[in-house]
């Protein structure tokens, strides 16, 4: 688990970021898909538009990392997206790159107030959320396999 430092960082920074989502919205995906052209075909199989992408995620992220000291009551909202990732073959190497992007993006919003400290514990913070959605993910595609 993480440190009670990084838990208290996590949970201060949540808020002024929830509240700061459309710099998440317009640059995350943009430089994403920029660098990693290959994630829009994945992307694209859904209804959304390109740069049009609803805030679903970096949102989702926010409201785990507030359970950050208590990942098992975010399991209910994990597999009901899990299936939706399943059915887009969201791999577990895609996990990185997003975690990647997502904290490019925090560093943006938080401006001069990104401190290396609050970056670091984003990075660990995200790192316990995409653990959460491969195992899940990787427990579905087995069962589909068996
Ligand atoms: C959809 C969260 C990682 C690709 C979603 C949705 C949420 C979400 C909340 C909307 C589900 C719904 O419509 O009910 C997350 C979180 C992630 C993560 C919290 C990381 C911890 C990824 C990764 C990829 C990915 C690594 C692949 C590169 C997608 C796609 C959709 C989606 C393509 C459908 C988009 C749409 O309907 O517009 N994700 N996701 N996600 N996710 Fe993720």
């Amino acid at each position: 688990g993480l440190d009670q430092r990084t838990v208290d960082i996590i949970k201060s920074t949540v808020p002024v970021l929830a509240e700061h989502g459309e710099a998440i919205t317009k640059h995350f995906y943009q430089k994403m898909f920029k660098d990693h052209p290959e994630l829009k075909n994945i992307f694209n199989q859904t209804h959304q538009k390109v740069g049009d992408q609803p805030r679903a995620l970096a949102d989702t992220v926010y409201a785990a990392a507030q359970h950050i000291d208590q990942l098992e009551k975010i399991l209910p909202r994990v597999k009901e997206i899990a299936h939706k990732h399943r059915s887009l073959n969201v791999k577990p190497e895609h996990y990185p790159i997003v975690g990647e992007y997502l904290l490019i993006a925090i560093k943006d919003v938080l401006g001069e107030n990104a401190t290396d400290e609050i970056i670091e514990a984003w990075g660990e913070a995200y790192g316990l959320i995409a653990d959460v959605f491969i195992q899940v993910e990787d427990g579905m595609y087995k069962e589909t396999a068996r």
